[in-house]
């Protein structure tokens, strides 16, 4: 019986996506990472014919049932497979007998491909991020440096100036050393660590909804779409305020400049929770996925790639500082910031850990 607790837990845990059929094709058992790959429950489809949930059109059911047979396993790469929402989906998967309660089974282990690829983005994304930041530390240091000496001189020459006329000089010497001190500030993003505490992303959400309307002088309109369950969790909320309001501000400015006519201007917040999600190196059981939509004109293709780099801007007036500072902050609390874009639909999602505990990553379960 220990063994029997201890091997539902085991593969309650896989990240590895595990569904068990029976003879008759019909689903016995489906793990958590099966569940979230195939999106639905486990009470819904245990006791309905599989492919109803997992839909291979390229193979028979001849195939599936020859495995049950034991007339030999089979994987397939790449394979595309229809799920009950009937979204396709790209994945590997194997198939293999077995035998549950000495009936004989199949036993389907998928890995998806759509996932795989996201993961190895989302690497290169964090890796870029630290190099940016470490480049963008060195430089500030280097700047703010010299600025110091410049700001006291300024100052120095300007109590010595007989001629008060020459003061406007000084002056702009030290608000423009002033400024470039301020930007090299933004550009390092936060300087304090993020405070946390019990904070409900609702409200937030529903603080940054306010502050737009009054921005955008209710010229957008904000949909929610939030799932009430979602717990509280340890962040700094006035960041968090920080975060979702550039991202959804850039939002509001990329639908402001857009003079076409044929949509209404529209900004979807929606909050959303996914189980056994990994972020970076680390998974984690709960996390919660905020999603900020828009149908504007989509992210300009020349800043695609590099968009959360700090100082890159597509637009006349701006600083490029936003997704950048937005980024540092979601990383200082464990998440990421990602971005699908395309004309008519810009989706910014912020991925954040609900269970600190498993913050860490170096504690934290390595995937591959
Ligand atoms: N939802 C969006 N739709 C279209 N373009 C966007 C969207 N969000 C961001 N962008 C593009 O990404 C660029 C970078 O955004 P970011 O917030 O980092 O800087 P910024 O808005 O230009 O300046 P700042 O936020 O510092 O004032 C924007 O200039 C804009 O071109
Ligand atoms: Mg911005």
């Amino acid at each position: 019986m220990a063994d029997f607790v201890f091997y539902k837990e085991l593969i309650n845990h896989l990240d590895s996506a595990v569904l068990v059929v029976d003879q008759n094709l019909t689903v016995r058992y489906l793990n958590p990472a099966a569940e979230a790959f195939l999106q639905v429950s486990g009470r819904r489809c245990v006791g309905e014919p599989f492919q109803n949930y997992f839909n291979d059109t390229s193979e028979s059911l001849d195939t599936f049932k020859r495995t049950i047979r034991k007339e030999g396993s089979f994987t397939k790469r790449e394979a595309i497979v229809q799920l009950s929402n009937l979204q396709k989906s790209s994945l590997d998967y194997s198939v293999s007998p077995a035998e549950f309660d000495s009936s004989p089974c199949l036993i389907i282990e998928m890995h998806g491909r759509d996932r795989l690829t996201r993961i190895s983005r989302e690497e290169d994304l964090i890796s870029a991020q630290a190099t940016t930041q470490a480049l963008v530390r060195g430089m500030a240091h280097e700047i703010k440096n010299p600025l110091g000496g410049i700001r006291g001189s300024a100052q120095l020459l300007e109590r010595m100036l007989d001629n008060p006329e020459l003061k406007e000089f000084t002056d702009i010497i030290i608000d423009e050393v002033d400024r470039l001190r301020n930007l090299v500030d933004k550009m390092l993003g936060p300087n304090k660590l993020p405070e946390r505490a019990e904070t409900n992303i609702h409200e937030v959400l529903e603080r940054v909804r306010s502050l737009i309307l009054a921005e955008s002088e209710s010229n957008v309109k904000i949909r929610r779409d939030y799932d009430p369950s979602i717990p509280e969790f340890a962040a700094d909320k006035e960041q968090m305020i920080q975060v979702v309001l550039n991202i959804t501000r850039n939002a509001m400015q990329a639908l402001m400049s857009e003079r076409q006519t044929n949509f209404p201007p529209e900004i979807t917040l929606q909050t959303r929770t996914i189980r056994q999600f990994t972020i970076g190196h680390t998974k984690h059981r709960l996390v919660l996925h905020v999603s900020i939509i828009d149908n504007g004109p989509g992210i300009p293709d020349h800043i695609r790639e590099s968009l959360f780099y700090p100082m890159v801007s597509g637009r006349a007036e701006g600083t490029g500082l936003g997704l950048s500072i937005a980024q540092s902050i979601v990383n200082q609390h464990q998440g990421i910031i990602e971005c699908d874009s395309k004309p008519g639909q810009t989706q910014f999602s912020i991925y954040l850990p609900l269970e600190l505990h498993e913050r860490n990553s170096n504690d934290g379960q390595r995937l591959m």
